[in-house]
């Protein structure tokens, strides 16, 4: 990589959800192998990339802004390449050049693997570049597919957030179409990764020192691949990763209802490695909007659902996703969502206010009535609502043992600064709740017994134990020595 002072340097900005952070990761990657070093600014970078999210229009908001900032950087000095990446760079394509004309590359996600070569091509030929997958009308179903592909390069431990953690990416793309969603669209048809690659990259993984991986697909649990005679499903892929020494947690996210088998939930069970953590979104309580955005279950199912969870993994955790105010949503059905959240007890639950995007079924065909007021009276009613029980529920923590991997310096040690010991540190249990206590920081990427004495609605507060524990769900049985 050359002479420090030589190196080419990258600035990246992130939005959306866990499927763009390893996007960013595998970017920085193959451009890290071109020889270039991560930019503390944009001042300072000679390519300025920005990998954006279309889920909600806020998110592309805040990238257009940031984007409006850099119109300045860009007369000054011309020859720093500046790219738009993911999903907003799929649905806008040539679009993003209207309202940011000095952009010089965009790269939907089935494209990033081109990346570098797009970077030199704009710098060299000072043309603008596009490299965009086709979208699901222009052509064969195998063409569409092969114009999406999954780009997993093996990585430097060091590109990732830490040496000790990593997302696994096993799936790409959604088949579920429901009706207010751009995913289908802009990442394209589900595909599976083929097992053989999943385990290479696990193995790899393990072999620097990763101690957690969290499978990724946008409908994790529907993950299947075909290869002749031989089906592969989530729970075969799960046990396997289990085998792979080193690995010590394994999760998995998202999940989509339907597809909750009893075979994955057995697997969950028995593989101690596996975290009884499931991300499950239910996005409304009332059957009527459920129907409306195509989700394929009714609340009914969801309950089934829900009694097996507890059936078969008693002490799992579920999260949830919700929508509010979509489409029709009256005071009724709202209710219906506001006695979903008290029956279930989410762990938490990632509240959204309905959003219409472009290109989906819902903003052709049913009409965004609901007032931005009445979405965001919902919004917070029902943040409120899944606050106090993730409150009321972690405070069934104090006095007990949970295990935690150790990730950093809190947030309040990062902006304190303070030098240690003993230091501020954070941390998630299995069923991914946040874990906060003093410690030393030579104790981060350490699986800690934490005895917790305090807890809000988001956070445990602890102190560290010694001693050897055994673990179901989040609570720990801790033999003293
Ligand atoms: N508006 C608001 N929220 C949305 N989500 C997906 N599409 C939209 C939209 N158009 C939410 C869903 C999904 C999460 C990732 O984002 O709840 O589960
Ligand atoms: Fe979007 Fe529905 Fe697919 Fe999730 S399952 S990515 S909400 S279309």
């Amino acid at each position: 990589m050359g002479d420090g002072s030589m190196a080419k340097k990258l600035y990246i900005e992130t939005v959306g959800c866990q499927m763009n952070v390893l996007d960013s990761e595998m970017v920085v990657a193959s451009l890290r192998r071109e020889g270039y070093e991560l930019a503390a600014s944009a001042d300072q970078a000679d390519a300025i990339l920005f990998n954006t999210c279309s889920v909600r229009q806020h998110a592309e908001d805040k990238v257009y802004s940031a984007l409006g900032t850099l119109k300045r950087l860009k007369q000054q000095r011309p020859q720093c390449v500046i790219g738009v990446l993911g999903c907003m760079a799929q649905k806008d394509q040539r679009q993003v050049f209207e309202r940011a004309p000095y952009v010089d590359l965009v790269v939907g996600p089935g494209q990033l693997h081109r990346v570098p070569e797009l970077i030199e091509a704009a710098r060299s030929e000072k043309e603008r570049q596009v490299a965009v997958s086709l979208d699901r009308t222009s052509g064969t179903l195998d063409a569409i597919r092969r114009s999406h592909e999954t780009f997993d390069p093996l990585r430097d431990p060091a590109m990732r957030p830490t040496p000790f953690q990593a997302y696994l990416r096993i799936q790409i793309g959604c088949d579920k179409f429901c009706t207010y969603c751009v995913v289908p669209n802009t990442r394209g048809p589900e595909q599976g990764r083929a097992p053989g690659d999943i385990l290479a990259e696990a193995r790899v993984l393990a072999d620097q020192g990763c101690r957690e991986v969290t499978l990724l697909g946008q409908t994790v649990n529907s993950y299947r691949h075909v290869d002749g005679e031989r089906v592969t499903r989530l729970s075969d892929l799960l046990e396997a990763v289990a085998q792979i020494d080193g690995i010590r947690r394994i999760k998995f996210v998202t999940s989509y209802p339907l597809d909750m088998t009893d075979d994955l939930l057995d697997a969950v069970r028995s593989l101690e490695k596996c975290s009884p953590y499931l991300h499950v979104p239910l996005q409304s309580g009332s059957d009527e909007v459920l129907r409306r955005m195509k989700r394929g279950y009714t609340v009914a199912q969801y309950d089934e659902m829900m009694q097996r969870i507890a059936e078969r993994l008693p002490g799992a955790a579920v999260a949830s996703d919700f929508i509010v105010g979509f489409c029709g949503e009256t005071e009724w059905d709202f209710e219906q969502t506001v006695e979903a959240v008290r029956k279930y007890r989410f762990k938490n639950s990632f509240i959204f206010k309905y959003s219409e995007r472009p290109g989906t079924k819902a903003a052709d065909r049913i009409p965004d009535d609901v007032p931005y007021e009445v979405k965001q009276r919902r919004n917070r009613e029902l943040l409120a609502l899944q606050n106090a029980i993730s409150e009321e529920d972690n405070q069934c923590f104090i006095g007990q043992t949970v295990e935690v991997l150790v990730e950093g310096l809190s947030k309040a040690a990062r902006q304190r600064k303070s030098a240690g010991p003993p230091v501020q540190l954070t941390g998630r249990t299995p069923c991914d709740r946040i874990v906060v206590f003093e410690g030393n920081e030579r104790q981060i990427g350490q699986f800690l017994p934490v005895v917790v004495y305090e807890a809000n609605a988001h956070t445990l507060f602890g102190e560290v134990v010694t001693g050897e524990y055994c673990h179901d769900g989040d609570s720990v049985q801790l033999t003293l020595p």
